[in-house]
């Protein structure tokens, strides 16, 4: 396997040609279907006050507005050969955000019922989520650790916690990127040696990876979004990764 790469294409096609139990661990937050979920100030355009609402315009190449029934089968489809991808003691960090069909909460479990499930990491944000005024504003977004039966966590990890806060990523011109210290998080609370992103959007994934001297391998659609993370791969590079952890410069 070749790895420390971002592949451009389709994430499901590229996924399916990924031997059985591959690579360690997935990291990763699909889009989210925001542009069909109504009542959370997202469908009609009022995104808003939010800085990083560009997500509005759904992202480059995906319009992030399938039917629900689709998008569910297809987001199933991922995690099926996520899961199929990884170990016996592998695991599958899958983050996801609350959406609201027709006013009432959408809790996501026709996603992942039937994947095992271990724990829901709760990501609390700083400052709230795009929202709409009938609701109490959604601060948390979260994280389904999905595992294969051998999974562990790295030594001392489960003091961590399951609520974790990092504040939201600002300065990133990706419409909807991780923190970088989300996912160094993860990884390091891991024994995995690799990681696949199969939504690399601007390559946090990535970032966090080289930090946490893992292998890592991206899929991501949008050329233009490979054209950015591999720019911002090799800028982090130049800067070396002690830079990153003594000075907390973002990336
Ligand atoms: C929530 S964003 C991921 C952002 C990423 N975590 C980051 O830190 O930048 C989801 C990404 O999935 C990509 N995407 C949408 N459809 C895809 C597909 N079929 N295959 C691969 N990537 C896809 C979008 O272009 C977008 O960059």
């Amino acid at each position: 396997m070749e790895f420390n790469k971002i592949i451009q294409g389709d994430c499901l096609e590229v996924m399916q040609q990924l031997p059985n139990e591959s690579i360690d661990l997935v990291v990763t937050s699909p889009p989210y279907n925001l542009k069909n979920s109504t009542g959370n100030g997202m469908k009609d355009g009022r995104g808003g006050k939010w800085k990083n609402a560009e997500l509005v315009n759904g992202y480059s190449h995906h319009d992030d507005c399938m039917p629900h029934d689709e998008y569910i089968k297809w987001q199933r489809d991922c995690l099926s050969e996520m899961l199929r991808i990884i170990p016996n003691d592998g695991a599958i960090f899958y983050n996801h955000k609350w959406r609201v069909q027709k006013g009432l909460l959408q809790n996501r479990q026709d996603i992942v019922s039937g994947f095992p499930v271990r724990q829901i990491i709760i990501w609390r944000r700083k400052g709230g989520i795009n929202f709409n005024a009938g609701y109490f504003l959604p601060t948390y977004e979260v994280i389904y650790l999905i595992t294969k039966p051998d999974f562990k966590l790295a030594p001392k990890a489960n003091a961590l916690g399951d609520v974790w806060e990092f504040k939201q990523e600002m300065k990133n011109p990706h419409p909807a990127p991780f923190p970088v210290t989300l996912i160094d998080q993860i990884l390091s609370s891991t024994n995995a040696k690799s990681v696949l992103d199969p939504f690399m959007g601007s390559g946090t994934t990535a970032i966090a990876a080289i930090l946490n001297n893992i292998n890592f391998l991206g899929i991501e659609l949008s050329p233009e979004y490979v054209e950015m993370a591999e720019k911002r791969i090799a800028d982090f590079q130049s800067q070396g990764r002690l830079n990153f952890k003594e000075k907390e410069i973002e990336v």
